[in-house]
């Protein structure tokens, strides 16, 4: 069994040498500049960790994690341009420097190369990744959809909002897992319930992303801080918020939700999860969902020692800030 520290470097030599073609050179070299920029890599080495419990042999898995990183930074590709992002991992973002519509043509040639990597998997196993991977790519785009919609609208709720992020966030995650349970030979108990366990810890995922998306470093965060708040994004955050506001406040939200002095509309807005207590409000809500997810590893009928590198990926994930 390796450490997560020798699986980040197994991820990170494959990434190394994938060869793009050089022309069109724009077409391409956005790609080797988001893969390199590095980012924690969580997605290939949950799949690596999946693979690794059923299975000693973690080579048979890289080409899925190749084809899972890939997927992911296409989609960030995309999501930077929806999000109107500057920064991304420290840096400016691909629509940014090479402009729109070559972003958008380098995170399409992306998904193919994502699928160039799965072909490479072994085909007694090819036809069940490809399903869950289709699977998951169209759950991501469906949550995407519902995100930008979400924008637009006053009346998101709660329940709305976990099923939004299930979908742009949670099924990818929980498609690493299944997938890695499929390459190592699990059985279709072990690789659902490793599914669920990623759908839960990417809901903790993607709304600690929420919480850093305020909360955050600037330096060690990598993106915009108060991205979020900017584009009015019905996150778990501002839901709470509406929730808990007296009329007055809520009257104050509505009033800066069309503000277009960004600095002030991100520090009155962070003002106002500070006095209604939110961080911790979120905060519990996301440990609340990892340890759904960990009721469901609970279960997986594999030895607790093999599931414990697992365990403290997780874990240290919940505690980030970046
Ligand atoms: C960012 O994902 C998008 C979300 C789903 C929150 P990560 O936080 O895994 O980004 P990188 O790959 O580490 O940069
Ligand atoms: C990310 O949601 C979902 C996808 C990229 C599919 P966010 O928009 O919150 O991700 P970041 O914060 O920009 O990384
Ligand atoms: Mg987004
Ligand atoms: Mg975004
Ligand atoms: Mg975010």
């Amino acid at each position: 069994m390796h450490s997560i520290l020798e699986l980040q470097d197994i991820v990170e030599k494959a990434i190394k040498k994938v060869q793009y073609p050089s022309h069109p050179a724009r077409l391409y070299e956005p790609i080797s500049y988001i893969m390199s920029l590095g980012g924690k890599r969580i997605r290939p080495v949950l799949l690596l960790l999946s693979s690794e419990l059923f299975n000693d042999d973690v080579t048979i898995a890289v080409e899925g994690a190749l084809a899972i990183e890939t997927f992911h930074n296409f989609t960030l590709i995309h999501d930077d341009i929806m999000d109107n992002a500057p920064i991304r991992r420290g840096k400016d973002t691909v629509h940014i420097k090479w402009g729109v519509n070559n972003a958008i043509l380098s995170g399409d040639v992306m998904m193919v190369e994502a699928n160039r990597h799965l072909t490479r998997l072994d085909t007694t196993v090819l036809k069940d990744v490809l399903t869950c991977f289709n699977d998951t790519a169209s759950g991501v785009c469906e949550g995407q959809q519902l995100d930008m919609e979400f924008e637009q609208r006053r009346d998101v709720s709660i329940e709305e909002y976990i099923n939004m992020i299930r979908l742009k966030t949670a099924v990818l995650v929980g498609g690493c897992m299944k997938i890695g349970a499929i390459i190592g030979g699990a059985d279709i108990t072990d690789a659902d319930l490793l599914y669920d366990f990623g759908v839960n810890f990417g809901l903790a995922f993607q709304l600690q992303d929420d919480i850093l998306d305020v909360y955050g470093d600037p330096l060690k965060f990598g993106k915009q801080v108060g991205g979020d708040i900017i584009s009015n994004k019905q996150t778990f955050l501002l839901l709470k918020l509406k929730e808990l506001a007296s009329t007055a406040d809520q009257a104050l939200l509505e009033r800066l939700g069309s503000s277009t002095n960004h600095p002030q509309k991100v520090e009155a807005i962070t003002e106002l999860y500070n006095r209604y207590q939110i961080r911790e409000i979120a905060t519990a809500e996301m440990e609340r969902r990892a340890d759904i997810a960990f009721t469901s590893l609970d279960q997986v009928s594999i030895s607790e020692e093999r599931k414990s590198e697992l365990y403290q990926l997780a874990r240290s994930l919940i505690n980030r800030e970046s």
